[in-house]
């Protein structure tokens, strides 16, 4: 695919996308191998929501990330692997055995029993066996759903069963700096829940003693002696599942996003190519994880498809010292470099010294994702990583667009501290006010929508349509609603301030305030609870929790830890509150809602300027609560 050069390219590009959105993508559609083409390009209604990408198109995913490099590139290396311990040895491994051990690992997945169609679910750390499991899914037509190693046994075991799945992979263990994990006995715990499970596949990782249930246990080094390493890929249609992604959202319940085929591979190539201005031969390095999103776009689809050498780490970015990070920049010379504003912030925090140790001089391009970046970090970022000579770009997208919808193009775009700046062409932005009314012109601000369909964008809440039109489809009626609000400057660059719904971004990691209330909830002491987001220089956003105990409740520091452990137990320690008051009462309006707005502001910091409280049925609980702020 032929990557956009100019910025007067790029404005062609746009305008182009808009006046025959089909041609445009039919153009980039073409560009893959197809078993055979689309009929159609595109059917959409966003009231439904229906939303159709290249119909009647076949396809498979894997053939594309890998069959089709083999002939000109099979010995390219398509992963460069970093253990969690330096000392450790890395790993690479070149198109052609990946290729083998992808075809080798699906049919493993067969002789389990595996068909087109089924759930499968992925708990597992950052290992290259991560990413062929994934695509070893694809390969067979499963739908991969993976689920982030840090979260509970519970937050596992609700992700298993929404989704029926019927086959689980894990480790073992699991290595994040000096910490050893022991995923295989979580996944035991959440397991004794899980009916639909017929087989669990336990890769060896750290060699620990681990239980393994007969008949449902099986050694992934046992399995894959008993098969060959090729295979035909299963035929998909453009439209057939690839995978579910939970997600958090203003309930509860986290939501399986779900991504098809054909549309998803599209753009996931795309946008790469163009946002990071990826070359031939290009170091490629994006430090999430597999289990969020950006994994799975920039680690495993986007750089497998463009036939990229891309690394991929298994550990933390502060272990054995806080250069780990450019250590591994030196030593694969990597000239692509994408991660999070959180881990920007925190190594920040230990100064330039460590930055400055290593030989930075093959970085071009900077990316950011996941929360906006404030300004100090950026130009941190620019100054001590990008030596002012790299491209800084700050990419917005979320886990429902599959891919990045509004960032600079690196090199090509200006850049602006805090603006994701401009939309790829195909995406059509607009804000909009409380009444849905679009907001046009420059200088302006309201809530972010889309107006049209782009290829990878969300087809339904697995096992939910009617949540996905709710969510999503019906605030703004004939527009798709991000949750975000944004700025758009004089220039129309965009700027993303943050959620304005019940959602708060810890870290890069989206989590619903419900989602934690419920987790604290189950603690037997605490009667009620409400959560909001405060600002966290290192964060973000950090977790303010106002509780409510029963009565005669004895030494609350007791009570403090175990909550802690509760909220741990329950979703995973990236839930863990940062702050917890004890309160008496919560402010509430008469017919019984909370009033976050003014929790959000007490936990601010904010103790006078409360806004409108004319609707509270106790307004006496407010002072209470400012008395014992913390
Ligand atoms: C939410 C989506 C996209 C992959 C990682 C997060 C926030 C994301 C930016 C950015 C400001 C951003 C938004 C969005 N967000 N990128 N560059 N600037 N905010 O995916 O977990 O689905 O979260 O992350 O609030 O809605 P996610």
């Amino acid at each position: 695919m032929k990557k956009i050069d100019s910025f007067s390219e790029y404005k062609n590009e746009y305008k182009k996308s808009l006046d025959n959105p089909e041609l445009f993508w039919a153009e980039k559609a073409s560009t893959f191998q197809w078993r055979s083409k689309w009929n159609k390009v595109l059917n959409w209604d966003f009231e439904s929501p229906i939303i159709e990408w290249f119909i009647g198109g076949k396809l498979n995913i894997t053939e594309n990330c890998l069959d089709r490099h083999l002939k000109s590139n099979g010995d390219k290396v398509a992963i460069l692997w970093e253990p969690n311990d330096p000392n450790d040895s890395s790993v690479k491994i070149t198109y052609s055995e990946l290729h083998k051990k992808v075809c080798e690992f699906a049919n493993v997945l067969l002789n389990h029993g595996a068909k087109k169609g089924d759930r499968i679910c992925l708990y597992m750390p950052m290992i290259p066996e991560l990413t062929i499991a994934t695509l070893a899914c694809a390969r067979i037509g499963a739908i991969h759903s993976v689920v982030f190693a840090g979260f509970s046994a519970k937050s596992l075991a609700d992700r298993i069963n929404d989704s029926s799945c019927n086959i689980l992979i894990t480790t073992d263990g699991s290595y994040r700096g000096n910490k050893q994990i022991c995923l295989k006995e979580i996944a035991d715990q959440a397991l004794v829940f899980c009916k639909t499970i017929e087989s669990c596949i336990v890769f060896k990782r750290t060699g620990e003693e681990i239980s393994m249930k007969s008949d449902r246990d099986f050694w992934w080094h046992d399995e894959v002696l008993k098969v060959s390493d090729f295979l035909t890929a299963t035929e998909m249609d453009s439209e057939d599942p690839l995978f579910i992604l939970y997600t958090s959202g203003s309930t509860g319940k986290p939501k399986g996003v779900q991504h098809n085929c054909g549309g998803y591979m599209v753009y996931a190539e795309y946008s790469f190519r163009n946002v990071f201005q990826y070359n031939e031969n290009d170091i490629y390095w994006c430090t999430a994880d597999i289990g969020w999103i950006t994994g799975h776009t920039y680690i495993v689809y986007g750089p497998l498809l463009s036939g990229s050498t891309s690394v991929m780490f298994e550990g933390v970015p502060t272990f054995p010292d806080p250069g780990r990070f450019w250590e591994i920049c030196e030593k694969y010379r990597v000239n692509i470099f994408y991660t999070a504003p959180t881990a920007i912030r925190a190594l920040q925090a230990y100064g330039t010294s460590y930055p400055k140790k290593y030989n930075l001089s093959s970085l071009k391009t900077l990316g950011s994702v996941g929360e906006p970046i404030n300004e100090e970090a950026w130009h941190w970022y620019n100054k001590n990583i990008g030596n002012e000579n790299c491209s800084i770009v700050d990419t917005w997208w979320q886990t429902e667009t599959g891919g990045i919808l509004i960032s600079p193009l690196s090199h090509i775009t200006k850049t602006k501290p805090t603006y994701a700046t401009l939309p790829l062409p195909g995406i059509q932005p607009c804000l909009v006010d409380e009444n849905g009314d679009e907001i046009s012109g420059n200088g302006v601000e309201g809530n972010l929508c889309i107006k049209f369909p782009w290829p990878s964008m969300i087809r339904t809440i697995y096992g939910d349509h009617k949540r996905c039109k709710n969510v999503y489809f019906s605030i703004y009626p004939g527009k798709y609603f991000t949750g975000d609000g944004c700025k758009r400057d004089n220039d129309g660059f965009y700027r993303i301030t943050g959620r304005v719904d019940d959602v708060i971004n810890v870290s890069g990691h989206r989590m619903g305030t419900a989602e934690v209330e419920n987790g604290i909830n189950e603690h037997p002491l605490v009667i009620e609870s409400a959560v909001v987001g405060y600002p966290h220089k290192i964060k973000g956003q950090g977790i303010y929790a106002y509780i409510i105990l029963e009565k005669n409740s004895t030494s609350v520091d007791e009570l403090r830890m175990q909550i802690l452990e509760t909220v741990v137990k329950e979703i995973g320690s990236i839930a863990k509150p940062d702050k917890i008051q004890f309160v008496t009462g919560l402010p509430k309006t008469r017919s019984g809602k909370i009033m976050r707005r003014i929790l959000r502001k007490i936990a601010e910091g904010e103790t006078s300027n409360l806004g409108d409280t004319s609707t509270l049925l106790d307004p006496l609980v407010i002072d209470q609560i400012i008395k014992n702020s913390t």
